[in-house]
Parts: C-alpha cells; structure tokens; sequence
C-alpha cells in the first residue's frame, strides 16, 4: 500500500491546471449505454473510479477504448444487464447504469451501493422515480431488480436533492414515451453537462441547470463527442491550498462560475481573487480570518469541498463553524485533524473550529476521498513531515496530485509502505 508523505512549509507558486470532472465523467460514461452508436469522451480525467466504469460498462457488454484522457464507447448490444457487487463495493456511483439499463434493455439488476464512510447514502428516490416511470422495481438478495417494456414520463417530485438520482432519472426519461418532469432536481454543473450530452445524442432536455427539468422522451439516441467538464472540486481543493500555505497560484481551466460559493468564502477568510475567462488567481492573506459555513447542494457551498475548507480554518485567527448538511457522517477527518493538533469541537452536524497558530506534523489515515484531500492540506501547512496512509482513496478523484503539487513548489512524494 501507498502512503503520501509531505514535508510542510512551503507556500504554492506557480500554476496548476485542473482536469476533467470526475462526477461529470461518470454519469457521462454511463449514458453511452442509451445508443448502439459510439459515444466519445475527451477530457476524461485519469482517475481510478472513471477505469472502475470502464470494467463495469465492458461486463455489460460495451466496446470501450480507454486511452489517455479520451474513451471511445459502443454499446452494439447490452450483453449483460446486471451491475455486479464486485464493481459497485468498490464505486458507488455505478448506480448510474440502473437508469439507462432499464430504459434501454427493459430491465436491469444492480447490486444495491449500501452505506459508506460519509452516511447511508440511500437510492430511494431513485427507486421510486423509477417506479413512478412504470418499472416494477424489487429488492433480492441485496441487489435491486428492476423492469419495464417501456418507461413512460411521469411527474417526478424528489424529496430532497440528489445529484446521482437527478441524473439517473434524466438518463432513463430520455428513451422514455412522453414526457418527463423532474420537480427539487438537482442544479449541479455535472447535471448540466450530462443534459448537454443527451441532448447531442438527440434527447429534448430543458431546463437541466436549474430546479425543474423537463425530459422529452425519443425513440432512440445516436452517437456524440463530448467534452468533460472542469472538476470544480479539484479546482477548489488547490484554492484552499494556495490560500493556506499563504502561496499564489494561478488555477488553470476551471470554470469560475462553478467555484463561486467558494470564491466568496476566501474572499472572507481574507484571500485575494482575480478570476478571468477559465483562470482563478488565489494570493493567500497574512492573516487568515474566521467564517461559517454550511454545505448546500449547488449553487450553495459544496460538501465536496467542506473538509478541505476546515483544514484552513484551523489556522483562522478566532472561531469558525461549519454545519454539514447532505451527508450525517462526513466529519472522519476531523479526529485525523485533531492528532495534527487542530482544536475541533463536534456538535451534532455542526464542527467548532478554534484556530491555532500551527499544526503539527503526524501519521494520519485517510478514510475517505475528499477526507483525505483535507490532509494532504494540512500536511502542506504542518511543521515537520505528514505520512498520510491509505491514499488510494485519494487516487479515486485527484489526477497526479504529487506531480501537480510538487510543480508548484511543494514538497511531497509517494512512498511504500512496508507493513
Ligand atoms: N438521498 C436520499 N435518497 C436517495 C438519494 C439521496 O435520501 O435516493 C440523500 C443522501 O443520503 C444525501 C442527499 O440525499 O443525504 C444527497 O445525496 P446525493 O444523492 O445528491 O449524492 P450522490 O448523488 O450519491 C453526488 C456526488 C458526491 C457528492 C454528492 C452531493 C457523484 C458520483 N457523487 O453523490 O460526490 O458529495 O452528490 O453533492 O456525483 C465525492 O466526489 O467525493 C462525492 C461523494
């Protein structure tokens, strides 16, 4: 197993230039399964969950070819219509083929996600929009089965916002016969670039983007070339970065409109912004100040990046909160934080930041991905040198995070670890 070790202290300099969104990529990918025509990628980010896609598209019977930052998928025929428990222990968001399964093939049987280490993370909402399409859907032995000859629109109201839910239903309303609309849908860039590749495909998605989408349904969608879009939270995990090692780097190719809760926020912990067309400067302040925050579902502040954010607010200069509030268990690091000598009090969904002059060097483990993006952060700040085990949960959602470090002046390498 590998470990990360950094040697803390250095400020960022320089550039970092973001790749394509992980949780664009996948929805993305999955749709390929809606046409017998080649669907292609580019600006795919190089990422373990994007190749744990491609083993579980290629088992259901998808010509894919992976090469570099671009795949080529053909779903001639659904060979296969049952997403594995193998494939999905290890990614949750391979529920993203239930949708276009049932909507292409009349049936499909995905081994249900469970919990994991941020919360119980449930697939109701998709379950029963798929039910309201006209599938007859069941649970057995551990693996949901769903059917139906051919999903019809529906009027779907979801509960609360579900980004994965929102695009699954998307995906199975666009072969769907009539019309769909989904009421709470989810607003997230990664919806939107998913409506935009549909739509290349010939679906008729509008509204994708905002809280109503309404979903066409067509007899059948051909081929497309897409592009994916920026990952805004890797982008806004080197913001923090920059900002807390009071460093000065320019991010490139992120889309600043999808970071702009963000900005705000290091606008107020007193960091300089200067944004221009795909480029964000970040200067870091003497001081960093205090704030709250609480995570939203897009456009408010992104729990993807709510770690991250309070590994710098423990160097505030006064007290902070944060309040999470989509997942009940997304507080692993904080513990991990608290051995690097962060002073954090946990009440309920809410974390009490008391900011301290420095954090130490310690051997931290990451649990899970954003968890440890949060302590390769703290690492970069700590005095002396962090080893932060189990960092294949990093490897999940950041593309060559040591190469991308190290090239703006930190000082970080990979190493094995030998028991
Ligand atoms: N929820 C339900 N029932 C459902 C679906 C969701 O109660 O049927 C609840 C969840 O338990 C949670 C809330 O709704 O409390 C929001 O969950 P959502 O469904 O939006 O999460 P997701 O689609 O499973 C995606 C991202 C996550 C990101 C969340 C929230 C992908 C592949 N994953 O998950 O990304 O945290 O939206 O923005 O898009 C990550 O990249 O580190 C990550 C975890």
């Amino acid at each position: 197993m590998d470990k990360i070790v950094i040697e803390g202290g250095r400020p960022l300099k320089g550039k970092i230039k973001i790749g394509g969104s992980k949780n664009a990529a996948l929805p993305l990918m999955a749709a390929s399964l809606l046409t017998s025509d080649k669907v292609i990628l580019t600006n795919l980010p190089k990422l373990c969950d994007v190749k744990t896609m491609d083993s579980l598209l290629e088992v259901l019977g998808v010509q894919t070819t992976l090469l570099m930052n671009r795949i080529s998928m053909q779903a001639k025929k659904i060979k296969r219509f049952e997403a594995p428990y193998e494939l999905v222990r290890k990614m949750r968001a391979s529920i993203l083929v239930l949708g276009p399964l049932v909507a292409r093939n009349g049936k499909a049987r995905v081994s249900l996600p469970g919990g994991c280490a941020i919360g119980a993370r449930p697939i109701n909402l998709h379950l029963k929009a798929l039910e309201d399409m006209g599938a007859k859907v069941k649970l057995a032995e551990g693996y949901v089965e769903a059917s139906c000859s051919r999903l019809k629109g529906a009027r779907i109201v979801f509960d609360v916002v579900t980004v994965t839910g929102t695009e699954n239903i998307m995906m199975a309303a666009a072969l769907a016969k009539g019309q769909t609309i989904i009421e709470n849908a989810a607003r997230e860039p990664e919806v939107l670039d998913l409506a935009n590749l549909l739509n290349k495909m010939g679906a008729q998605i509008s509204g994708a983007g905002t809280a109503v989408i309404t979903i066409n349904g067509v007899e059948k969608l051909h081929g497309a070339t897409h592009r994916v879009i920026a990952d805004r939270i890797e982008a806004g995990t080197y913001m923090i970065a920059a900002a807390m090692t009071r460093g000065d780097v320019m991010i490139e190719d992120v889309e600043t409109e999808y970071v702009a809760a963000l900005i705000q926020k290091l606008k107020d912990i007193g960091a300089t912004i200067e944004t221009y067309a795909n480029k964000v400067r970040v200067v870091g302040p003497k001081e960093i100040l205090p704030t709250d925050i609480k995570t939203a579902p897009y456009p408010g502040f992104a729990t993807d990046l709510q770690a991250q954010f309070m590994t710098l607010l423990t160097l505030a200069n006064g007290t902070s909160t944060i309040t999470e509030t989509i997942f009940e268990n997304r507080f692993m690091h904080v513990p991990e934080l608290v051995r690097m000598g962060a002073d954090l009090q946990v009440e309920g969904n809410t974390v009490i930041i008391r900011g301290v002059d420095k954090l130490q060097s310690a051997p931290v483990m990451a649990s899970d991905l954003r968890a440890s993006a949060s302590l390769v952060l703290a690492g970069l700040v700590a005095r002396g040198v962090t080893d932060i085990h189990r960092v294949y949960h990093i490897d999940r959602g950041y593309e060559s995070v040591e190469r991308k470090l190290r090239k703006a002046g930190a000082r970080v390498k990979r190493a094995k670890v030998k028991y």
